[in-house]
């Protein structure tokens, strides 16, 4: 089987606050440290979206990069750009928006907009040094 891994590296700025209201502030503040600062910080996330599969023999595309683009536009970058995660989306409502949580939320938002016969991959880049993948 000749699969290809075919990559759209993107890029979203957003504030967010890690919490955990059944914690108590002493407790929240060692766990999460100075990303529990109560008036929000912002990060530069660079998103790396793989998907996988076989070219397609009429295209010798495995996907049409224009319209994964386009989809990573409309699903993420919209939703996301410019936003307080915890205040401005219903994502983050409820969910601690860890890289980890926002790496499964930006899977789950694409996942549903692929072909099954697709494999995806998320890599959530929060800082240079420190990224997330989902699924592992
Ligand atoms: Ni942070």
């Amino acid at each position: 089987m000749n699969k290809v891994a075919v990559f759209r590296r993107e890029h979203f700025n957003a504030a967010h606050r890690l919490h955990n209201p059944t914690l108590s502030d002493k407790e929240n503040a060692i766990l999460f440290g100075k990303c529990n600062n109560k008036n929000y910080h912002g990060h530069n996330y660079d998103l790396i979206v793989k998907v996988t599969g076989i070219p397609d023999p009429k295209t010798g595309y495995v996907i049409d990069m224009k319209i994964l683009s386009d989809l990573i536009s409309k699903e993420v970058l919209e939703r996301f750009d410019h936003k307080n995660l915890n205040l401005d989306t219903t994502d983050f409502e409820t969910l601690n928006p860890t890289a980890e949580n926002i790496v499964i939320v930006i899977y789950n938002l694409l996942r549903d907009k692929i072909d099954n016969k697709l494999d995806l991959q998320i890599r959530l880049y929060e800082t240079e040094r420190n990224f997330v993948e989902y699924p592992s």
